[in-house]
């Protein structure tokens, strides 16, 4: 038995060690919003922070995670930061078939918050890892610009 520290609650876990995390989080625990992609830590899709780091689910044990704080699509709307980024992304209409952006949105969220205020460069290479399909990425790019500039100035 392991204790996921979920979203800010307790969760405990009859999994074997080396589970996947991201199996943890969407077929033990129920927590949807995180998606599975290529699980090979390749594309992004299932990226979670876990003690604020972006992190690949699919390629983390889930023993690696049990004790810390693990945050997911879910709770991001309680963080001021990822709800900047929720509503420029709403805002620009950056989704297209949606699957790749909350994956997208985890990574964008661990960028501001270390990053109040990136470069070009800095955002493309801090969303390198999150492929889209859809090919959404100037949307993204520009979205991320949006959110840190509101929170800059206090408007988020
Ligand atoms: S599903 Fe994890 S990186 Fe692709
Ligand atoms: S919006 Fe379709 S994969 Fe990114």
């Amino acid at each position: 038995m392991l204790t996921l520290n979920l979203n800010g609650k307790d969760h405990s876990l009859d999994v074997p060690e080396d589970m996947p995390l991201l199996w943890a989080i969407r077929d033990v625990a129920g927590y949807s919003g995180t998606k599975f992609g290529c699980g090979m830590g390749l594309c992004g899709a299932c990226t979670v922070h876990v003690d604020g780091q972006a992190t690949r689910a699919c390629v983390t044990p889930v023993s690696v995670a049990a004790g810390k704080k693990i945050t997911t699509l879910e709770a991001l709307h309680a963080d001021p930061v990822g709800q900047a980024l929720q509503a420029a992304w709403l805002e620009l209409g950056v989704a297209q078939c949606g699957y790749c952006q909350g994956g997208q949105l985890m990574t964008a969220t661990a960028l501001l918050k270390g990053n109040p205020n990136p470069d070009e460069e800095q955002i493309e290479s801090a969303m390198a890892g999150n492929v889209c399909r859809c090919g959404t990425y100037n949307r993204i790019r520009a979205a991320i610009q949006v959110a840190a500039r509101k929170l800059r100035e206090g408007k988020a």
